[in-house]
This record gives C-alpha cells, structure tokens and sequence, in this order.
C-alpha cells in the first residue's frame, strides 16, 4: 500500500498539465449517443475505477528507484497526479453520462480486493527491466484510449480519451528514456528486456480489469451474481467495436521500441509483429 498521501496528491493538480477536467466542455456531452452503449459504460467505468487506484501501486515504483531524484520526482509531480486526473475525469464522465450509476458506492467496494491484488505485484529483477515493463503499460493505456476516441460519437468522451492518450504516450516516452539510461548502466541484454515486455503483456487485461469488471456489473445490476462466462460475455460484446478502431500500428511500434532492433530489423519485424496483433489484439 502506499505511504504517499493520497488525500494532497489525489485532489492536486498535475504540474504544468497539458489540460485539466476545468479545460473539458462538459455540457457538450451527447448522452443521447452514449447513454444506452453499455459495453461504452463498460469500458470506462474499468477504467476510471484502475486509473482512480494509481497511488496503491505507486509505492513500490518509488522504492525501486530512489536513490535516483530524476525519477521518483517526475513520479510524484507529473505521472502520478496525471494518472489520478485521468481517474477523476473518467469518473466525471461516468456520473454525467450513466447518472443511475452510484460510482463512489460500487468504488468502495471494489478498493479492497483491487488493492490485496495490487500488493501481489512485484518488480522485474533489474531496473531496465522494470522500465520496460512500465512502457508496455502505458503502451497498453495509450493504445486502449486511441481506441476510445475513435469508437464513440460523443465530442466530450472523445476529446477526454484523447487527452488521456496522449499523456500516457507522454508517460512512454519518460519511462523509455529511463529504460535507456539504466540499461546502459546495468548492461541489461535485449533478451532481459523482451522477457520483461513479455511477462507485463500477459498481464495486461487480466486481473485488474476483471476485478473492475465484476463488482461494476453487480453495482448495475443489484442482486445478480457474476461469473466468468458473463465476463466473457461482455468482453465479447465490446470485441468487435475495439477492433476496428484499435491503433496496431502504434501499439507494436511502442512494443518494439525497447527492443532497439537495428533498422533492417526493425523494418522486417514491424510488419510481422502488427499483421500478428490484427489478428490477436484485442
Ligand atoms: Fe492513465
Ligand atoms: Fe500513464
């Protein structure tokens, strides 16, 4: 868990943010064309609820690097206060846009068991590798809101998951520069760091979004029980939308980046790596 406060952090606003929920025009909101999209409701519910979580998995990220200043403040003034902005702008929308929804009751349901899972996430044995992990993160993040902006039709959710888009791709681009800096020094070989892209990417989409996932089905639907079939009943649901609007091109180049392929194969393996995530992803 984290000794960060989260009280001053997650009411601060980010240090020189390139936007804030004051710059959105809310009233323009189309709840006519996203009112009754419930795999919308779906998606970014899950996804103000993690992003609105950042400070419970931010402790161990401060741990592993502190003796390096550089990082742990570009951690504590502008990714966590940007993650956590991305939490309450997404919840904003929610509460606009699916009023019924009681946000704040579901939430504090779901904190408890997100957190005892987030306490089982460790490290990658070298600080490279950790940095690699985290590009894949926000290469995940990146690409998922790219995605949201393209899907939906409501000016106000588009223009929001764009902003949230690019700061991840913002955040990617820090946590490379890191990458580097400590592959340099540790002498990290490109197999460490494909292993840790590797082991981040099975990841990505599991527990955390199922976890979301079901108490905000139980919140929407009182008394039902949830189970793995409706699980993946829902994501069945919101496949296709994802799909046709999904960024494969700048996921796998973001994938393949940390691995600092030399041009010739860099060029032969794009190709490959984006035909493969078309037909995988998501
Ligand atoms: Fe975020
Ligand atoms: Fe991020």
């Amino acid at each position: 868990m984290s000794s960060v406060s989260t009280d001053t952090i997650a009411t601060a606003s980010p240090a020189q943010a390139r936007w804030s929920l004051d710059s959105i025009e809310w009233s323009a909101l189309r709840r006519d064309v996203v009112v009754g999209n419930e795999a919308m409701f779906y998606l970014i519910a899950a996804a103000s609820f993690v992003e609105a979580t950042t400070d419970l998995y931010t402790q161990n990220l401060l741990d592993y690097f502190a003796e390096d200043d550089e990082i742990t403040e570009w951690l504590r003034a502008h990714w966590l206060p940007e993650e956590l902005q991305h939490g309450r702008a997404l919840r904003h929308y929610v509460q606009l846009a699916w009023p019924d929804f009681d946000w704040d009751g579901v939430y504090e349901g779901f904190l408890p068991e997100f957190a005892a899972q987030c306490a089982e996430d460790g490290v990658e044995p070298t600080r490279s590798r950790e940095m690699a992990s985290r590009c894949c993160v926000e290469m995940g993040t990146a690409s998922y809101y790219r995605t949201l902006s393209r899907m939906t039709d409501d000016p106000v959710l588009s223009a929001l998951t764009r902003h949230i888009s690019d700061d991840e791709v913002s955040h990617y681009k820090h946590f490379y520069r890191y990458l580097k800096k400590y592959q340099a020094r540790e002498g990290q070989r490109r197999i460490g760091i494909a292993r840790a892209l590797w082991n981040r990417l099975r990841m990505i989409d599991g527990a955390d979004s199922r976890i979301a996932i079901s108490h905000i089905y139980r919140g929407r639907h009182p008394g039902r029980s949830f189970d793995e079939g409706l699980y993946r009943e829902l994501r069945r649901g919101s496949r296709p939308l994802i799909r046709r609007h999904f960024p494969h091109r700048m996921c796998v180049q973001m994938l393949l980046k940390p691995l600092g392929l030399g041009r010739w194969a860099h060029s032969v393996a794009l190709p490959v790596v984006e035909a493969v995530a078309r037909r995988v992803v998501p």
